[in-house]
């Protein structure tokens, strides 16, 4: 996983610097910053090449990025110099108790081996009344297609960013609440989001934009990530 980062860091922007791509990250980012307080200290985990901080920092908070991946990190600290950035696991945290505001991770959850272990770590790190949010794989019909896909990408060696297997975990809907109470947190919301894919040829990725919102209101069972928030008590 770390080594697969180090190698794609570099091409892993122009993954969402396609039309197709921003749109679908900038959806998936709008719905986490939706669930965070304004302002602020951030804690990003599986930070990447800072995409997500950039967009809090501009919301008018500060952020703090920790991921996995040195090539990653060299990225974040490149587009984010007044963030300070690190590099680490999301599962050990080398931060004091109560020290952020908020906590987010994009995208980076599903491939965690210990999930549980970064919950605990966020609500350590969390400030009373903090907030986590989270978006990840959710576990769906279209989801479960993915270890075919994994199979055909290494027959035909397609080296792209995400086109590995990781053992990630695509999570149901009351399974990822469970774990986040399991912690203690409290007030956890989960909602299914994203249903056009950046993958998708143009015609049928603005379809699939068209009815984006309805399938998340109306067909939830056919989006295929997960948004979670929950807050540390008081
Ligand atoms: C799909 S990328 C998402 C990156 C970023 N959050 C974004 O939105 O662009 C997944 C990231 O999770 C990181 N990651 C995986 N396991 C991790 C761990 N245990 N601790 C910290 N970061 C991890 C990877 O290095 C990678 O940068």
């Amino acid at each position: 996983m770390q080594r697969h980062y180090d190698e794609v860091a570099e091409v892993y922007d122009r993954h969402y610097a396609t039309d197709r791509g921003r749109i679908y990250y900038d959806h998936v980012c709008d719905l986490v910053l939706d669930d965070l307080p304004r302002g602020g200290l951030l804690l990003d985990l599986g930070c990447g090449t800072g995409l997500f901080m950039v967009r809090y920092c501009a919301s008018g908070g500060d952020a703090v990025g920790l991921d996995i991946s040195r090539g990653m990190i060299a990225r974040a600290r490149q587009r984010c110099p007044a963030c300070t950035v690190s590099v680490g696991t999301a599962e050990q945290l080398p931060f004091r108790d109560a020290t952020f505001d908020a906590v987010a991770s994009i995208l980076a959850f599903s491939y965690l081996q210990r999930p549980e272990a970064m919950l605990a770590e966020s609500f350590r790190v969390l400030k009373p009344g903090g907030t986590i949010a989270v978006c990840t794989l959710g576990r769906n019909l279209l989801t479960a297609l993915v270890p075919v896909i994994y199979r055909v990408g290494e027959k035909v060696r397609a080296r792209r960013v995400g086109m590995a297997d990781f053992g990630e975990h695509y999570y149901r809907t009351g399974e990822i609440a469970a774990l986040f109470a399991s912690i203690g947190f409290v007030d956890v919301g989960v909602r299914r989001c994203s249903f056009a894919h950046q993958d998708l040829h143009d015609p049928v990725f603005a379809i699939a934009r068209k009815v984006e919102p309805f399938v998340e209101e109306r067909l939830p069972h056919l989006a295929y990530n997960l948004c979670v928030s929950a807050k540390k008590p008081d």
